[in-house]
């Protein structure tokens, strides 16, 4: 008898502990979003969004339109993720402009209603300062867990588009950061920490794609892989905005992109050198379980069926 709760209590303890993340992009509520049922199901402790968190975006870049789909979102979002805490980047399509960085007229507006939008605190930095990066940090099963939410749309330099391929910069004075969110960025690395998880609304790690990704400016990537490789925590990118979902690695550093929510797209094959497995193209979202000596990585599609799982080793 007392063997039996004893083992109760310990499966019970280790529920406790067990914290999961949902993480998701590119999302359109003019459609239906069963992944949103799903992932109800799932009973996440937290989402992260990782951009083109609503699409309304207009060529002209006026914001009415982006208003309009806040708006739907809000109404449309159901009560159980309403509750849930959100972690938030954006991207293009609610950043305003397909494609935009720094030159993009509407962005300081385009914050303040993003900021509105997500019930961003009143007293949080993204009110005050220029850009949406954040940081936060939890305590998950007794380890430090540093969440950084880059901004990847309000300092980056322009594209080089040449027919439909972005092609990589050389010159070193083009950014994805800008310099006030790269010293930001060390500082926030420095700080003690076990696992990181960073959040790059663009893909970091892949480079044989033609779309946007940190490669079109191989010395920032470099800047970030460096300052990665120099920590001694455990590394977790994750991003977006490729309507397409996979892992990635290169070396200790892992990369997963969850995308799309609701925007899947026709299955043509892509492969890349850093890529783990396949990428799938129909929608989906990714589940992160923080175990004590692991964390697991789930590719799902919207009907909670595991496309792809990667287990990462806690140093
Ligand atoms: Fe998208």
């Amino acid at each position: 008898m007392r063997l039996i709760f004893i083992t109760l209590f310990a499966s019970f303890s280790y529920a406790e502990n067990f914290y999961k993340l949902g993480i998701g992009s590119c999302v359109d509520y003019d459609y239906p979003i069963p992944a949103w049922d799903s992932l109800e199901q799932e009973s996440l402790n937290s989402f992260f969004f990782l951009g083109d968190n609503i699409y309304g975006d207009v060529p002209s870049g006026k914001l009415d339109s982006i208003k309009i789909s806040y708006e739907n979102m809000n109404e449309r979002m159901p009560e159980w993720l309403q509750e849930t805490e959100k972690l938030v980047i954006w991207d293009d399509h609610d950043y305003g402009l397909n494609d935009a960085g720094e030159n993009y007229l509407y962005k300081a507006e385009s914050q303040k209603i993003y900021n509105n939008a997500w019930k961003i605190n009143q007293n949080d930095p993204r009110r005050t300062r220029e850009g949406i990066y954040f940081s936060e940090l939890k305590i998950i099963n007794e380890k430090k867990v540093l969440f950084v939410g880059l901004d990847t749309r309000y300092f980056r330099s322009n594209l080089i588009k040449i027919g439909d391929t972005y092609k990589p910069h050389k010159n070193l004075n083009t950014t994805v950061l800008g310099p006030i969110q790269w010293d930001w960025l060390k500082k926030q690395v420095n700080k003690e920490h076990d696992i990181l998880v960073l959040a790059s609304s663009i893909q970091v790690l892949a480079t044989d794609h033609r779309f946007e990704k940190w490669a079109n400016f191989p010395h920032e990537r470099d800047t970030l892989l460096d300052l990665l490789y120099n920590l001694d925590s455990n590394i977790l990118i994750i991003s977006g905005d490729r309507h397409r979902a996979g892992f990635y690695r290169k070396d200790n550093i892992y990369e997963f992109t969850s995308s799309s929510l609701n925007k899947g797209i026709f299955p043509y094959y892509e492969t890349d050198a850093l890529l783990i497995g396949d990428t799938y193209t129909q929608n989906n979202y990714g589940i992160i379980e923080f175990h004590g000596d692991s964390l697991q990585l789930f590719i799902k599609d919207e009907n909670m069926n595991v496309l792809e799982s990667l287990e990462i080793p806690l140093k």
